[in-house]
C-alpha cells in the first residue's frame, strides 16, 4: 500500500538532558522508556555511569551482532535479570548460563520444531474462537479493554497446550498468582542497579514468595499427574518436554527442571504474545485503510465469522507483516541486559569487565538512521523485498544468536491465528483514553487499549 500520510502512534518524548542518579532509578522502576535520551535514537551506542556502575546502551546492528552472536560468550545475562526471575523459574533455560544452559537448549530446541508447533494449531484455533465469543459478549456494553482480552486468549492457549486443558488446573487461581508475582518480583529493584550482592533478598522477592509457591505447586501437580498417566490424547507441549533429552548426553529433565521450564513458558510466553496482539489491534483501529486491506486478505481465504487454522495463516502473509510492524514499534521485550566478562570494544567504546550492556531493542526499532519514518505505522516495512534488503540485526524482537527465543515460531503462529480470526469477525475502532507505552519487564500500554468493536456477522 503506497500512501502519503500514515498513523503515528504514541511514544515517550525523550529527555534532552540525561537524568540524575535518583531520577534515573525512579524512572527505571516506573517507565524505563522515559530514561532513553534523544541520542538513543540517533547514535548506535550511548555510554554512562549510574553511581559507580558503568553501562553502555547499544542500539546499532553491528554492536548487537557482536553481543548476541560473534562475542556472545563475553556477555552473559546481567544479574538483575536473573534476580527478577530466579525465584519463579530457578535454573530454567532462560535463566541459566554455560553448561547448565547448553544441555537444556539442546534438549528443548527440538520441542519447538515446526512439526510439533504445527500440531498445536488446532488447539489455537479453538481458543481463538472462544476469545471471539467472550469479546462479542463484552462488546455489548461499550468499548472493550483489549490487553485483558488478549491475555485471557493467550493464557487459554498456553494452558491448553502446556497442561492439556484447565479441567484439573485452576487457571483463575494461577492467573491471580502471576499478577501478584509481576507486581512484586517482576519490577526492577533499586538494589539491582547499585550492584548489591545476589544473595541479598530484595523486598519484591520476599513479597512474591507466596505467589511463586502457588504457581509451582499447581504446575508440579499437573506434571506429576502426566508422568503417571502417560501422554495426553492429543500430545501437547508437556508431553514433548517430558520426552525431551540432550542428544549428546541423553540427559532428561528432572521434575524440578520441568516445573521451572514449564513455569517460564506459561508466564513469559503468554503476556508477550498478548501485548503484540493488543498493540496490533490498536494500530489497526487507528488506521482504517490498513485494517480494510488486511480484512480483504483475510476474507479472500476465510468465510466471514470462521476461525483461522494453520493453512489459512500461510495464505495471508500480510497479517504477519502487521504483527511484525507492531513488534517493531512496541517490542514486547524492549530491553535486554548483559554483563561484560572481559575487555572488549563496541564501536569506539572500551568495554570493561563488569560493565552492564543494555540491548536497546526499542531504540533500535525506532532509530532515525536505520528506518524511514521510524515512528509511523507502516506494515510495508515488512514487505518481502524490504526484509531481504535489510540487515537482520535491525529487527530483533525475539533476540538473536544462540539465545534467540526458542518459542518464536509458537508465538507467531498463535498471534497470526488469533489476529486473523478477530479480523474475520469484528471491526475495530479507537476509543479513549490514548494509551502510553510503559516499559517495566515488557512494553505495555497504560492504562490499556480500549476499542469500540462491532460484529461483522
Ligand atoms: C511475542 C512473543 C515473544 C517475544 C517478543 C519473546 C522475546 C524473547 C526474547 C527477546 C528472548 C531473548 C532473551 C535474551 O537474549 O536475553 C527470548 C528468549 C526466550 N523465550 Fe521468548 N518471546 C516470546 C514468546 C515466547 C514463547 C511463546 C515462549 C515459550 C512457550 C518463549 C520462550 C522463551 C525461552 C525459553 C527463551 C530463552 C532461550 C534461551 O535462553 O536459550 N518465548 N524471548
Amino acid at each position: 500500500m503506497t500512501r502519503m500520510s500514515r498513523f503515528t502512534p504514541p511514544t515517550i518524548k525523550p529527555p534532552t538532558q540525561p537524568l540524575g542518579v535518583l531520577a534515573s532509578l525512579r524512572a527505571m522502576r516506573e517507565n524505563a522508556l522515559s530514561i532513553l535520551p534523544e541520542i538513543a535514537f540517533t547514535q548506535p551506542i550511548v555510554t554512562g555511569k549510574t553511581g559507580f556502575k558503568r553501562w553502555h546502551m547499544v542500539q546499532g546492528p553491528e554492536g548487537l551482532r557482536r553481543v548476541f552472536l560473534t562475542n556472545a560468550d563475553n556477555y552473559p545475562k546481567a544479574d538483575v535479570i536473573i534476580r527478577m526471575l530466579r525465584t519463579a523459574v530457578g535454573q530454567s533455560l532462560f535463566t541459566s548460563e554455560g553448561a547448565a544452559w547448553r544441555w537444556q537448549r539442546r534438549a528443548i530446541s527440538p520441542v519447538f520444531a515446526a512439526r510439533n508447533v504445527n500440531a498445536l494449531a488446532s488447539i489455537m484455533t479453538r481458543t481463538a474462537h472462544r476469545a471471539c465469543e467472550r469479546i462479542e459478549a463484552n462488546a455489548q456494553t461499550g468499548p472493550v479493554e483489549m490487553v485483558r482480552e488478549m491475555i485471557s486468549a493467550t493464557f487459554d492457549v498456553i494452558c491448553e497446550v502446556a497442561l492439556s486443558g484447565k479441567d484439573h488446573f485452576d487457571a483463575e487461581h494461577y492467573g491471580a498468582a502471576i499478577t501478584q508475582y509481576m507486581l512484586t518480583a517482576g519490577r526492577a529493584s533499586l538494589l539491582d542497579f547499585i550492584d548489591a550482592p545476589l544473595w541479598m533478598p530484595r523486598p519484591g522477592e520476599l513479597l512474591s514468595r507466596g505467589s511463586v509457591h502457588t504457581m509451582h505447586k499447581m504446575v508440579k501437580q499437573a506434571i506429576l499427574e502426566r508422568q503417571q498417566t502417560g501422554p495426553a490424547q492429543d500430545e501437547d507441549l508437556l508431553d514433548y518436554m517430558i520426552r525431551a533429552q540432550d542428544p549428546d548426553t541423553e540427559r532428561k529433565m528432572s521434575t524440578q527442571d520441568l516445573v521451572h521450564n514449564m513455569q517460564f513458558f506459561i508466564v513469559a510466553g503468554h503476556e508477550t504474545t498478548a501485548l503484540a496482539l493488543a498493540w496490533s489491534l490498536y494500530l489497526l483501529a487507528n488506521d482504517q485503510a490498513v485494517q480494510t486491506h488486511a480484512r480483504q486478505h483475510v476474507q479472500s481465504v476465510l468465510t466471514t465469522g470462521c476461525a483461522a487454522g494453520l493453512d489459512d495463516i500461510n495464505q495471508a502473509p500480510y497479517l504477519e507483516q502487521i504483527l511484525q510492524e507492531a513488534m517493531r514499534l512496541y517490542p514486547p521485550v524492549g530491553f535486554l541486559a548483559r554483563k561484560a566478562l572481559a575487555n572488549d570494544q563496541l564501536y569506539d567504546r572500551d568495554v570493561h569487565p563488569n560493565d552492564t550492556v543494555f540491548l536497546n531493542l526499542y531504540g533500535l526499532h525506532r532509530h532515525q538512521d536505520y528506518w524511514s519514518h521510524p515512528n509511523q505505522f507502516n506494515p510495508d516495512h515488512f514487505a518481502p523485498e524490504n526484509v531481504v534488503a535489510r540487515d537482520k540485526y535491525l529487527y530483533v524482537p525475539f533476540g538473536a544468536g544462540p539465545r534467540i527465543c526458542v518459542g518464536a515460531n509458537f508465538a507467531m503462529m498463535q498471534a497470526q491465528i488469533i489476529l486473523m480470526t478477530l479480523l474475520n469477525r469484528f471491526d475495530f475502532h479507537p476509543s479513549d483514553p490514548t494509551p502510553k507505552p510503559v516499559m517495566q519487564m515488557t512494553v505495555r500500554p497504560d492504562p490499556g487499549i480500549n476499542l469500540s468493536i462491532s460484529s461483522l456477522k
